[in-house]
């Protein structure tokens, strides 16, 4: 179970409308490297995953993406609150607009609404974090690509602070990464058959 704490994990206050800004921001919210597909991917693979550690870890990172969604979420909300038919208009979220109002839905930031096409889970814990890490340097290069087109610093302060957290992520699931393979290593964990090409 989860207990919700009601604040943000990092202070979002952006003063200006900018909902071309928004559309961007989308991006990570409902995007194929967003928050949304990083908190489902992790928290469905804890499942299978062979190790107390590396359980812990995927539960306290998928956990902690919930409060990212949650962030992303707040910065397209506040982005969006106050647009005028001009903005919206010229900021190419009209087509948004006949569907969702200024409401937030998970899309990317092409309009594409979220699918858990995204994400994997394959039930193989070293296929799993090996797609963890990857997740991570994809997400940590899309707020590169966000802070490179951003200029307001009420937007830049929570994207940097977001950025900083998928460095920690990815060498999070390295550290369960290697304690995993020590594992398999140690014990013949696998009900099927031995295969050559195994270990065991
Ligand atoms: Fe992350």
């Amino acid at each position: 179970m989860w207990i919700y704490e009601k604040k943000l994990e990092f202070p979002i206050n952006i003063k200006k409308t900018d909902p071309k800004l928004a559309k961007l921001m989308m991006e990570q919210y409902g995007g194929s490297d967003g928050e949304l597909g990083a908190g489902l991917r992790y928290l469905s693979q804890r499942n299978t995953m062979i190790t107390a550690q590396g359980k812990a870890t995927l539960n306290d990172i998928g956990t902690e993406e919930l409060a990212h969604t949650e962030m992303m979420a707040t910065i397209v909300h506040q982005l969006l609150q106050g647009a005028t038919k001009e903005q919206i208009m010229a900021s190419g979220l009209d087509t948004y607009y006949v569907n969702h109002g200024l409401g937030v839905f998970p899309c990317n930031a092409a309009g594409d609404p979220f699918t858990a096409a995204y994400i994997q889970s394959k039930g193989d814990p070293l296929t799993d974090l090996y797609e963890d890490m990857a997740a991570e340097k994809k997400a940590l290069k899309t707020y590169d690509y966000l802070i490179d087109l951003t200029t307001d610093p009420d937007v830049l302060k929570p994207l940097r602070f977001l950025r900083e957290r998928e460095i920690v992520h990815f060498q999070r699931f390295g550290e369960a990464l290697d304690i995993v393979r020590q594992h398999l290593n140690e014990n013949c964990v696998f009900d099927m058959p031995c295969n050559p090409l195994r270990k065991c």
